[in-house]
């Protein structure tokens, strides 16, 4: 995603600081401590401007998420989001600003339920391989991050890395679990909650992959 400039994004942050982590000693030390009560945990990895965790959060009260995004300023749309949703998302949901390669200094082993992959870029030139984010050193950071029994979901308009992910989670010894080339006529699509690229390339007619995998 291309961020453009935002205009004031320091302060922007700064008013949104109520659903901001930055203590990362802290969220590592108890990962449940910005929560109000202890539910299941999952985390959304590059959420973009945030519709899908947003949604996410107020579809499952009983279940807190965190959303990490490296761009400051796409945070930024992310966060005044949650802010402006009455009642619902801030909660259960936690933003981190961030680099996915960071997860395993932002939270201990097993800590989590679920982990989206959301529309991650795909990086379609051969020699960018390594930067995607199903890329197997990504996939074993996921699995120390994921609690016995927990799933990681991926969707992607893009067939190349779709294909790339199905390889990668086979070599990392996970073990797909659901899957569709076309989520939205499957039978997985009941409660799907469609991000901001989803809905983008769903009205232009392609068809949206889906994985569900967890350790074997
Ligand atoms: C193509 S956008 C999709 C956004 C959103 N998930 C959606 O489906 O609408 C991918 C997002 O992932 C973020 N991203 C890419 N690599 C990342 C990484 N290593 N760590 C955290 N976020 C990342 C990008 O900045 C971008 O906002």
């Amino acid at each position: 995603m291309r961020a453009r400039k935002r205009k004031h994004s320091a302060e922007r942050l700064c008013a949104a600081a109520e659903v901001l982590c930055y203590d990362k000693a802290a969220i590592y030390e108890n990962p449940e401590s910005p929560f109000d009560a202890s539910r299941p945990l999952c985390l959304e990895i590059g959420c973009g401007k945030g519709k899908f965790s947003c949604e996410m959060a107020e579809a499952h009260t009983d279940v807190n998420f965190y959303a990490m995004e490296k761009v400051e300023d796409v945070m930024v749309c992310a966060v005044e989001k949650a802010m402006a949703r009455e009642g619902g998302a801030r909660g259960n949901l936690r933003f981190i600003i961030g680099d996915a390669k960071e997860l395993t200094e932002w939270f201990p082993p097993h800590t989590f339920d679920c982990i989206f992959l959301n529309f991650s870029d795909p990086w379609p030139k051969k020699g960018y391989y390594k930067r995607r984010l199903t890329y197997r050193v990504f996939l074993e950071i996921y699995k120390g991050l994921l609690k016995e029994g927990g799933i990681l979901r991926l969707k992607t308009d893009n067939v190349g890395l779709f294909d790339f992910s199905l390889e990668e989670f086979e070599a990392a010894g996970m073990e797909v679990v659901k899957m569709s080339r076309d989520l939205h006529a499957s039978e997985y699509n009941e409660g799907n909650i469609m991000t901001e690229y989803e809905t983008n390339f769903s009205s232009q007619g392609m068809p949206i992959n889906f994985a569900e995998v967890k350790v074997k």
